[in-house]
């Protein structure tokens, strides 16, 4: 069945909307708490997520919404259509005042991915993509790179709020990607490294412990734009699964190899 096109553009509207408050906030005298010791939320973050609540609530009131910032309802398992929103993706970068943060608006339907967005309100790039629709930014169809060896490729990854507490296991994996690759980064924003995998800016992406917020929409922007997406053990990735490794495709062996010959 064709998807209601009701659906992109709510995701578009919601995520244009995310970024006028991200930017109404970004570098100026905001209150940040902590989630955590280095795990931070900030005002947007929570005036975001209430936000594009509202917005679901008085378009599509029989759908669930799961966000980073507010505790699942009851009831929502058994809903067929469910929104996965990252209010602030790169909460650390933004409350530094670094432009690279976004916000992830995915939406599932009956445990499917069917809509994922993207909006960098600094860089002004909306990444939306459709099941077997293909993926775009700004309007314009986008495409994984074709590289094909490893040490032609620019490599992104993200560590977990708990690294502190991690066995050095992550920056084993970290070091055999300096080791094999043209370069590693790391930027901050697991959604915007999805996309800029799918656009063929990264090659591959990967890191452990994230959340469905943090790469529902992220998913199927690389899928549809020709990518490959797994867990590290070349599963596809479930959305209560949290290891990613996101790639062009054909460098996706290269890199499941270098992370088990690492761990
Ligand atoms: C974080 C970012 C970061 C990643 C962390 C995430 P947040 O999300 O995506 O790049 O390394 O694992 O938790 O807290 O900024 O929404
Ligand atoms: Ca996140
Ligand atoms: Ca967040």
């Amino acid at each position: 069945m064709a998807l209601d096109p009701r659906f992109t553009a709510t995701a578009i509207q919601g995520a244009l909307l995310a970024g006028r408050i991200q930017r109404r906030y970004f570098r100026t005298n905001l209150a940040v708490e902590k989630k955590g010791p280095i795990d931070l939320v900030t005002a947007a973050d929570l005036e975001v997520e209430q936000a594009f609540r509202r917005l679901i609530a008085a378009r599509f009131p029989s759908h669930a919404v799961l966000g980073e910032e507010t505790a699942a309802h009851s009831g929502d398992s058994q809903k067929t259509h469910r929104w996965i929103i990252d209010p602030v993706d790169g909460t650390t970068n933004f409350a530094h005042g670094l432009a690279l943060f976004c916000v992830s608006i995915a939406l599932e339907i009956e445990g499917r991915l069917e809509v994922g967005v993207v909006y960098d309100p600094i860089g002004d790039e909306l990444f939306v993509a459709e099941r077997g629709l293909g993926a775009r930014c700004n309007g314009h169809p986008i495409h994984v790179s074709s590289r094909a060896t490893l040490v032609d490729g620019m490599m992104v990854t993200g560590f977990p709020y708990t690294v502190r507490d991690q066995p050095a296991t992550q920056i084993e994996v970290f070091t055999a990607f300096l080791r094999r690759a043209r370069a590693v980064r790391r930027l901050g924003s697991a959604a915007l490294d999805l996309c800029y995998v799918a656009a063929g800016r990264f090659d591959g992406f990967w890191e452990v412990q994230l959340n469905p917020w943090d790469f529902a929409a992220g998913i199927l922007i690389v899928t549809e734009a020709g990518g490959r997406v797994t867990d590290y053990a070349g599963a596809p990735v479930k959305m209560v699964s949290s290891q990613i490794v996101a790639s062009n495709t054909v460098l996706h062996q290269a890199m499941l190899d270098t992370i088990t010959s690492s761990r």
